[in-house]
């Protein structure tokens, strides 16, 4: 019997931008990493670390420099959609002409789930995010929170197996993100797989089977949070963080 692969897999992942004046940006170094069906793996990483480039490539939106990209084994291109993969984009910009429920409904049908079927997909779906009562009301009158709520929602619409989420708590009130990890903790029990980047260390802290600590484009440590303070020799994860932004500057 052989061993199911990952849900995900980057091997030796490099990606550079052009940047002003004919410099290069180099984005990510030697990316590798690999997410297991079932597991929350949370990355972590100061701005311009390079997260919302490891989730584009993960997603085939820009071509790596070097290295790939598996989803259960297979190499993934460029541009090829990703299998059964739920998205939610860092900057979430849906339709604004449209109502909230009008927006998730055409993303039901996009996934090819029957219009019978759709209405109480998307009313199920707006519940777990608190825009049920929002239904109504047009994208374009939406709180920069109650967007970024609509963006979860969108992201789980056909009941997808795999999550990849670019900060997804992103612009959420407190209690809007201690639901919202319920809700990823719920997905997870459900044997969801998870990959998301954010810079809230508690929330990762209590969601995430393993964390990763990217910085300057290097993955420093992936572990599980008490692996990562063991290693480090630090009382939380706070002080891991510190710890490995300061080496990567020094
Ligand atoms: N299209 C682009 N052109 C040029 N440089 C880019 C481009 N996209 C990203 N970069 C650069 O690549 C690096 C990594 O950016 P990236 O958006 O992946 O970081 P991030 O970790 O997601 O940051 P944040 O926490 O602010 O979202 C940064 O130096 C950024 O300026
Ligand atoms: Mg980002």
């Amino acid at each position: 019997m052989t061993d199911k692969p990952p849900v995900v897999a980057l091997t030796h992942l490099g990606k550079t931008y052009k940047g002003k004046k004919k410099t290069i940006v180099t984005a990510l170094k030697d990316l590798s990493f690999s997410v297991a069906q079932g597991e929350i793996v949370g990355l972590l990483g100061p701005n311009g670390a390079g997260k919302t480039t490891a989730i584009k490539l993960m997603m085939g939106f820009a071509v790596p420099d070097a290295g790939e990209v598996r989803f259960h084994g297979n190499i993934q291109k460029f541009a090829e959609p990703r299998p059964n993969t739920g998205y939610l984009p860092e900057s979430f910009k849906p339709n604004p002409h449209l109502t909230v429920k009008e927006y998730i409904l055409f993303h039901c049908g996009l996934s090819g789930i029957s219009k019978s079927r759709a209405a109480q997909e998307a009313d199920t779906l707006l519940g777990h995010v608190g825009m049920d009562i929002f239904a109504h009301r047009k994208i374009s009158d939406l709180s920069k929170g109650m967007g970024q709520r609509v963006g979860l929602a969108q992201a789980f619409v056909g009941n997808p197996d795999l999550l990849i989420l670019d900060e997804p708590t992103s612009g959420l009130d407190p209690v809007g993100r201690s639901e919202m990890i319920d809700f990823l903790i719920a997905q997870k029990q459900a044997g969801k797989t998870i990959f998301f980047c954010s810079h809230i260390l508690s929330e990762v802290e209590r969601v995430c089977d393993r964390i990763g600590i990217l910085v300057k484009g290097e993955l420093r440590l992936l572990d599980t949070r008490d692996v990562l303070l063991e290693q480090t020799d630090s009382k939380d994860l706070d002080e891991v963080f510190k710890k490995e932004v300061l080496c990567a500057q020094s």
